[in-house]
């Protein structure tokens, strides 16, 4: 099966969303943020669907499909989406964020309080969470971001289940590793999934910088922040 990585489309969003929601169904982080007695599917939907809009301006967000048949090209539909990608381009420090980007983000909050308004709340979100997340992320970055050139962040990587194991994954990584190469700089990622996650990333280059303790009482929530330096030309 030839796969190809191409860049997110509107047409690829539902099947985007799929393989995020089934491939993070049991990831601790997933399931420490949202209570899911209270978890609204739909919600969760919106939700991703305003994130991958904004994401196709915004952010490096790549789908992994199979290749069409040459021969069928033109009448072949358009295949499934077997995994995804979302990186967060480097930010240089020290350089403003653009209005662009401002209002991109300005847009993506007016959509997301759009689904708090349709759906009635936050669809089992336990915001008290999110918030401990963001500060204790916010602090490991600081400490951890260094390099004043910015880093590649690999926020999202899916890959659906019946298709794991086959190299799409490492697809996924190596069409922004090898950006990040060619500029000499670095990419970063935080896990809350250790076992196998941890290794995978490792086979991709990542080494571990630190562990993170998201705690709200005796609920722990655990992160592996990781760094992958560039390549070396030979
Ligand atoms: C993590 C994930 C994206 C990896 O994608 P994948 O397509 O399964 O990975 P690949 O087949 O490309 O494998 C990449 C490397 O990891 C290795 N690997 C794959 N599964 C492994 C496992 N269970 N244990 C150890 N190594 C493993 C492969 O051998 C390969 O190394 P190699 O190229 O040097 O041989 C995918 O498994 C996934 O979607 N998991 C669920 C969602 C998730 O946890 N996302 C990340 C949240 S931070």
């Amino acid at each position: 099966m030839a796969i190809e990585i191409v860049p997110l489309t509107e047409e690829d969003i539902p099947g985007t969303i799929e393989c995020i929601q089934q491939a993070f169904a049991d990831d601790p982080y997933f399931n420490w943020v949202f209570d899911s007695s209270k978890f609204n599917k739909k919600r969760n939907i919106g939700s991703l669907k305003a994130r991958c809009l904004w994401g196709i301006n915004n952010a490096l967000f790549y789908v992994a499909k199979e290749t069409p048949d040459q021969k069928d090209e033109a009448t072949a539909p358009s295949s499934r989406v077997l995994g995804v990608s979302c990186w967060m381009p480097p930010q240089a420090a020290g350089v403003p964020e653009s209005w662009y980007s401002w209002f991109q983000s300005w847009i993506l909050s007016f959509r997301q309080l759009a689904n708090n308004v349709r759906f009635l709340g936050r669809g089992g979100l336990n915001t008290r969470r999110y918030w401990i997340w963001k500060a204790r992320q916010e602090e490991a970055q600081k400490e951890i971001w260094t390099d004043p050139k910015g880093y590649y962040f690999c926020n999202i990587v899916a890959v659906n289940k019946e298709a794991q194991g086959k190299g799409i994954g490492r697809k996924l990584f190596e069409v922004v590793s090898k950006q990040a190469d060619e500029k000499g700089m670095k990419c970063y990622l935080e896990s809350s999934k250790s076992v196998p996650n941890v290794e995978i990333y490792k086979k991709m280059g990542f080494e571990m910088v630190r562990e993170l303790d998201c705690r709200d009482g005796d609920d722990v929530c655990k992160l592996y922040c990781m760094v992958r330096e560039p390549k070396q030309k030979p």
